[in-house]
């Protein structure tokens, strides 16, 4: 039997307040998860996966050439393993492009259940035209699972409203109550009950009848109650269809999230790469990280503060530091030494609030926290000399 490692706690590349909670874990996830199996059971909300694609590529910082059974086989042990992490309102989110979404999308059928599978989001990850392609590819895939749909639908949260939808509540009659946004008084007649069917009289005399197929919102009694109460509207005139009145002050604004994400709204892969560069000038380009309005928007969906994130394949250290500044508490498991090259002086620009890209201001991150930094066989690696600093 395989012995499970423990990870091994690194002073030396941990950083601000011990007692936060968060990992970063220096190792092959197999080993990382196996490891957390014991204390995390559960606990995990949202985990967010961008392994490599499987596209042939050889990058500076990963290869990303696996036989195709051997890439489907590593990535479903994993996904295995990951399962029982996830809380009861728990979600995955596993970012995929064209050539292995199809695979992917029925091993983690089997894995987590093709019940549990809530959408695949598109995602516009260029803008610009590829021309030397047949097609060019403008868009990559994020499937996404609930442990359980149902309880993820009510913990789920919506989408902030935007300024668009906030300017359709407007004040036109001064009401005290503040502004409001006026929806149709009647529905269709297909359920009605016989009390929905009468005339309205309006304040000024006029009278209303239901449309064709359609009856009232309210019996006659209510009508005249919400009526009396200035919660129908008649139109500035006081001649319009009756409506009802819905005001901002009472109402959760928020919108139910859509499964296009465009690159003007969640960033692209350029603005991601242009943004890792900007805190490390003078490094190899990461070639493949995600944007930070990225993770965001998944985090806004996914997650309140306090929950944990896990994400097994950190690459440049987007999901941690998106975690991070939205008070999230996170676990990376990274098993490049780019971790101490990329994520680590990432976090810690972040917790000394030096950093002013991605999400910063959009949050008002302003530094604090700290992260635990643990690694499983740093031994193996070639520069572990150069990173440990042992002779
Ligand atoms: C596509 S990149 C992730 C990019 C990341 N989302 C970002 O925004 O920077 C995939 C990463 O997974 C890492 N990786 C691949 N296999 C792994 C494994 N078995 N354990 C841990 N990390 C792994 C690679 O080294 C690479 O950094």
């Amino acid at each position: 039997m395989v012995k499970i490692k423990k990870p091994r706690y690194v002073e030396k590349f941990s950083f601000g307040n011990e007692g936060s909670g968060n990992m970063l874990i220096f190792g092959d996830n197999m080993e990382a998860l196996d490891s957390l199996s014991e204390n995390y059971s559960g606990l995990v909300k949202c985990i967010y996966l961008d392994p490599p694609y499987n596209n042939g590529e050889k990058y500076t910082h990963y290869n990303d050439d696996k036989e195709h059974k051997k890439w489907l086989d590593d990535i479903t042990k994993r996904l295995k393993m990951l399962k029982p992490l996830l809380s009861e309102d728990g979600s995955i989110w596993i970012s995929i492009d064209d050539s292995e979404v199809h695979y992917l999308k029925v091993a983690a059928d089997e894995v987590f259940g093709r019940k549990n599978f809530l959408t695949t989001i598109v995602w516009e990850h260029r803008t610009s035209r590829e021309n030397r392609k047949v097609f060019s590819n403008n868009h990559e895939y994020i499937l996404v699972y609930a442990k359980n749909p149902e309880k993820f639908k009510r913990s789920r949260n919506l989408l902030p409203a935007t300024d668009e939808i906030l300017s359709r509540y407007k004040n036109p009659d001064n009401d005290p109550r503040g502004p409001w946004q006026s929806v149709s008084a009647h529905v269709q007649a297909g359920h009605a009950v016989k009390s929905q069917f009468y005339s309205i009289i309006a304040p000024n005399g006029k009278e209303h009848k239901p449309p064709n197929g359609r009856c009232w919102i309210y019996n006659k009694e209510k009508m005249e109650r919400e009526i009396l109460n200035n919660n129908i509207w008649f139109g500035r005139d006081g001649n319009g269809v009756p409506r009802v009145k819905k005001f901002l002050s009472e109402k959760v604004v928020g919108i139910t999230p859509e499964t296009l994400w465009l690159g003007s709204e969640v960033g692209t892969t350029n603005t991601a790469k242009k943004h890792v560069l900007s805190i490390f000038p003078t490094s190899p380009v990461f070639d493949t990280p995600k944007p930070e309005q990225l993770i965001k928007r998944i985090l806004d969906i996914a997650t309140n503060e306090g929950d944990i994130v896990l994400d097994a394949y950190l690459g440049s250290g987007t999901t941690t530091a998106v975690a991070h500044k939205m008070k999230r508490k996170y676990i990376g498991i990274e098993r490049g030494s780019h971790i101490f090259d990329l994520v680590v002086p990432r976090m810690q620009s972040i917790i000394n609030g030096e950093e002013n890209a991605g999400i910063t201001e959009e949050v008002g991150w302003n530094g604090g926290g700290g992260y635990n930094f643990y690694d499983l066989h740093p031994e193996e690696i070639n520069e572990h000399k150069r990173i440990y600093q042992v002779n």
